[in-house]
């Protein structure tokens, strides 16, 4: 498999590019910063034995530079199979309610521009007759929750595009994966208190990756955030009121 992996720098996106280099699937990796991408490479060469076949620049915050590092994927690839984005950022609601840049930031990274991002692989994915695009969105989006009104509202709406886009070009060719991991311990939750079912970065990298060689649209992991999240779509507004999570 030829993958673009945009987020492969840290946690879940590292994980997983190692899994798939280990594999033998041939990687391109996108990211905004070109050291942190170069240690990656080096990285999955050392583990895999065999190098990314290159890297490029893409920052979420910069949507006119997707077009430039797409085309360097696709030139260096020649067939891309699967664009994995696993790229995004996270804030405490109280960092975010007290930082106005911050938020309007982190409301582009996760929603707006992951889908300009999106649209511009999926135009190439079907230009060249289908393929995977698999997306990490969130548990946070699946109800309106006190502790991530922002943040979470960002993974609602990728969420419902990742959804209509899979109903909407399936037939053609192009499988949207909608991943929504509950808790995992990354950089990105380091200094938050891990609930219960909190997952490790490796574990959900393998449900990923299982999910897009079976072509899954909606993957829950870990597995129990399944059964949590559930529960918490069937509570009536009052009791989502009235308690803390
Ligand atoms: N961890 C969890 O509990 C959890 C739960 C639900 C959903 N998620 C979602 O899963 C995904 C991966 O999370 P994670 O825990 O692996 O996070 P992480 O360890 O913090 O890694 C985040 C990745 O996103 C990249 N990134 C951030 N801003 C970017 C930008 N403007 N342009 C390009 N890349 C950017 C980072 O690149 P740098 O190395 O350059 O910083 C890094 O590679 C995210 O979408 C997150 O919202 C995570």
């Amino acid at each position: 498999m030829n993958a673009l992996v945009l987020g492969a720098t840290q946690g879940i996106g590292q994980a997983l590019a190692r899994q798939l280099g280990a594999r033998g699937d041939t990687l391109f990796l996108l990211g905004r910063d070109a050291s942190a991408l170069e240690r990656s490479a080096r990285d999955i060469e050392a583990r895999c034995g065999r190098a990314p076949a290159g890297y490029a620049i893409c920052d979420l915050s910069a949507p006119e530079g997707f077009a430039t590092a797409l085309d360097a994927a696709w030139r260096a690839l020649g067939r891309v199979d699967v664009v994995i984005v696993t790229a995004g950022q996270f804030g405490t609601q109280e960092e975010l309610e007290n930082d106005r840049a911050r938020l309007a930031t982190m409301l582009q990274v996760n929603f707006s521009n992951t889908i300009l991002f999106c649209e511009d692989a999926r135009e190439r994915l079907l230009a060249a007759g289908g393929g995977t695009l698999c997306v990490l969105s969130s548990v946070a989006g699946d109800r309106g929750r006190k502790p991530v009104v922002l943040y979470g509202s960002t993974k609602a709406g990728l969420s419902y595009y990742l959804e209509a886009l899979d109903h909407a070009y399936r037939s053609r060719g192009l499988v949207t994966i909608c991943v929504k991991p509950g808790f995992v311990k990354t950089g990105m939750t380091a200094a938050l208190k891990p609930p219960p079912f909190a997952g490790e970065p490796e574990s959900v990298a393998r449900d990923i990756i299982r999910a897009i060689d079976r072509g899954t649209p909606l993957l829950y992991t870990p597995r129990a955030w399944a059964l949590v999240m559930r529960i918490i779509r069937l509570l009536p507004r009052a009791v989502m009121r009235r308690i803390g999570f």
